[in-house]
Formats: C-alpha cells, sequence, structure tokens
C-alpha cells in the first residue's frame, strides 16, 4: 500500500485557514494535520513528529503548508521550521500566508505574458504590503525597474531598502501617492502598474489612469468594491481597454489557484524543497511554458539557500502543463 501523504498545516492564526485546507484535499493530500495558533518555539516538535516517523525514502510523502494571515509571524513559522531540518531529515514546504506568495506570482506572471519585463518602467501602487512587497521582488529579479507607492514616503522608502538588501541588483524607487498629482507622477513613463492595496480602497481613478500615456498593462489585485483601479474589472482578464491590457483580482486569481495546486503536488515529489514567492513564480512559468523547473535544495540552518530554477524537459497535458494562462 502506498504511504499516505500527509500535509501538516501550519498557520499562526486561531483559525486555520480552511480556503488552505480545502486547496490542500483538492490537490491530492489524503491526511491533513491542522494545526492554529502555532508560534515559532512551537514549530520544532511539530516537525520532529513529521521527520522522524518514515524512512528516509518514505518523507518525500510529508510535507508543509505554512500560512496565515499575518505574514511576518508565518515567516518566523518558516524559519523555525527550516532550522528544525538537519542532514537528510527535512521535508520539503510550502509557504503561501495570506496567498501572499501565489498572488504576486500571478500577477507578474499576468505582466509578462503582455510585456517584456527586462527593462520595464513599474509602478505597484500601495506596494508596501506582502503581496505588493512581493510582486516588486519578482518584477525586479525580471530585470524590472520598481516604483514601489505608499501614501508616506518613510514607508516606500523603508520598504525599498529591505527589497534591495534581498535582491541586490533591483532598481527600487519609492514614491509617495496621496493624490492625483502625485499618483500623476508615479504613474509618468510606467508602462505596467500592479494595485496591490487593502480591500475596498480604490488606489487610482480612471481619470488619472488614462493620462497615463506609456501604460500598457493594468493589474488589479483588489477583488473587494471599490476596486483598487478604476475601471477595471475584477473579472477583467487579458480584457482589452482604451487600448490596454487589463487584469482584475478574480481574473488573476486563476493562475493564482493553478500555481498553489501545482506547489502542493510539488512538495510531494521530493523532500527538500522550499517553495516561496520565487518558486511560486518558477511553477507559474512551469505552467504557462509546459517546462519543468528543478529547483536546488535547502540549506540546514534557519536561513534558506535559493538556486536558480533550471528547466528540463517540456510536460505533457497529462503531467499539468501547460496551463491555459
Ligand atoms: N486574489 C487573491 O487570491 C488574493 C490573495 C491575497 C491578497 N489579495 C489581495 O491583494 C491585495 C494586497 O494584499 P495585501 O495583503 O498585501 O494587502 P494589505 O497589506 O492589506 O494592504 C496593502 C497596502 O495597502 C495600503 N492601504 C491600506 N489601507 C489603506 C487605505 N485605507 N487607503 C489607502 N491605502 C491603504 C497600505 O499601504 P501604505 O500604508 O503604504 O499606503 C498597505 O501596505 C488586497 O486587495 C488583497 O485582498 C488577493
Amino acid at each position: 500500500m502506498p504511504t499516505a501523504k500527509i500535509l501538516l498545516q501550519l498557520d499562526p492564526d486561531p483559525q486555520i485557514s480552511v480556503f488552505d485546507s480545502v486547496v490542500a484535499v483538492d490537490s491530492g493530500v489524503d491526511q491533513l494535520f491542522r494545526h492554529g495558533g502555532v508560534s515559532a518555539d512551537q514549530v520544532r516538535d511539530l516537525v520532529y513528529g513529521l521527520i522522524f516517523t518514515r524512512s528516509l525514502a518514505e518523507l518525500k510523502n510529508s510535507a508543509i503548508f505554512i500560512g496565515g494571515s499575518d505574514v511576518s509571524t508565518a515567516e518566523t513559522l518558516l524559519k523555525a521550521a527550516v532550522g528544525s531540518f538537519f542532514g537528510p531529515m527535512r521535508v520539503s514546504i510550502l509557504f503561501d500566508p495570506n496567498g501572499a506568495n501565489t498572488t504576486a506570482a500571478a500577477a507578474v506572471l499576468a505582466a509578462g505574458r503582455h510585456h517584456e519585463l527586462a527593462g520595464a518602467e513599474t509602478l505597484i501602487l500601495a506596494g508596501t504590503g506582502p503581496v505588493g512587497q512581493r510582486a516588486a521582488r519578482l518584477l525586479a529579479r525580471q530585470g524590472a525597474r520598481v516604483r514601489i507607492a505608499s501614501r508616506k514616503l518613510e514607508k516606500a522608502t523603508s520598504v525599498c531598502e529591505s527589497l534591495k538588501a534581498e535582491v541586490a541588483e533591483g532598481t527600487f524607487l519609492p514614491y509617495a501617492v496621496s493624490d492625483e498629482a502625485s499618483l500623476t507622477a508615479a504613474l509618468a513613463g510606467v508602462a505596467v502598474v500592479i494595485a496591490a492595496g487593502a480591500a475596498n480602497v480604490q488606489l487610482a481613478a480612471a481619470s488619472a489612469l488614462s493620462q497615463a500615456t506609456d501604460l500598457q498593462v493594468l493589474i488589479d489585485l483588489n477583488a473587494a468594491p471599490p476596486v483598487g483601479l478604476e475601471g477595471v474589472d475584477p473579472m477583467d482578464k487579458a480584457k482589452q481597454r482604451d487600448g490596454r491590457i487589463c487584469y482584475g483580482a478574480i481574473g488573476v486569481g486563476g493562475t493564482k489557484m493553478k500555481i498553489h495546486k501545482r506547489a502542493l503536488a510539488r512538495i510531494f515529489e521530493q523532500n527538500d524543497l522550499v517553495l516561496n514567492a520565487e518558486e511560486a513564480y518558477e511553477i507559474g512559468r512551469e505552467l504557462e511554458l509546459g517546462r519543468v523547473v528543478i529547483f536546488g535544495t535547502t540549506a540546514s540552518s534557519g536561513t534558506i539557500q535559493r538556486k536558480t530554477g533550471r528547466t528540463a524537459e517540456p510536460r505533457s497535458a497529462e503531467q499539468g502543463g501547460p496551463a491555459d494562462a
């Protein structure tokens, strides 16, 4: 009898994400061990329960999902989980708190379908939240210049500094956007805008967007009205509006779900993966191009080493690629 696929769901929230549990079950997980209200100091023993119970050959059938609404707290769980591993005693981890990684990956993939990202001038409105910061990281790794807008210049500047520490080769430029004039200035020369603001907050009026003559791709991640970019419908998926390509939150969400499910499948293929935003993006590329990305392995200390994913043979339709984008 094959060993059951066990997913240990670690969530810092007292109420564990039902969304993440449903996606896990729908992705073929046999047994879901759901732990909520988890703090970093509890992670090691939970991980030990997972890695000491099966043979090395069977460990790839055990994996961890780290979620939760507070992304920075979830990051402490990730660090603790990776720090619990030693030698071959490890399992793969999917890290997607609040859907931040898969959503950012799907947004950047959407942008890249319609505009060359290398050298592109891009703007992330409300780019200081978890989704915006991850989208910024991914854009910069593709060679785009990234403007980060916030209501407060200090906040945008601080986020740009921490992004630069993560992506040394990246160009991050802080912008304060608090009215139509500052928004127009931030949009000047921008080809791709991603609105990553909180739910129910409009970040850009249609009048300001229409004045941005270089703008070609508009992506809004806020589905809850009012949406972030006036005139973009949440259902838009590569929808042409006034000669521009528009994506709404639900239009992006289809790709996000595919990445989430594929990532869940990947963590049961080997026992040494840590799938973060960059890997989510590579998995999205894999789905679009029909090629398998082979990731490097993780470090045994609390830090996570990332090696550039490389592509292998195209996948067959049965294996899942390419997805309809
Ligand atoms: N489709 C999906 O599956 C999916 C998954 C995850 C998230 N999302 C969506 O993606 C978006 C970003 O998520 P997130 O978690 O990164 O967002 P967040 O942390 O809640 O907010 C992002 C930024 O929005 C700005 N903001 C907050 N309240 C505001 C207000 N009243 N007026 C103007 N700006 C305000 C803040 O920027 P400043 O303070 O710097 O101005 C904040 O850093 C959300 O709309 C979320 O619903 C979608």
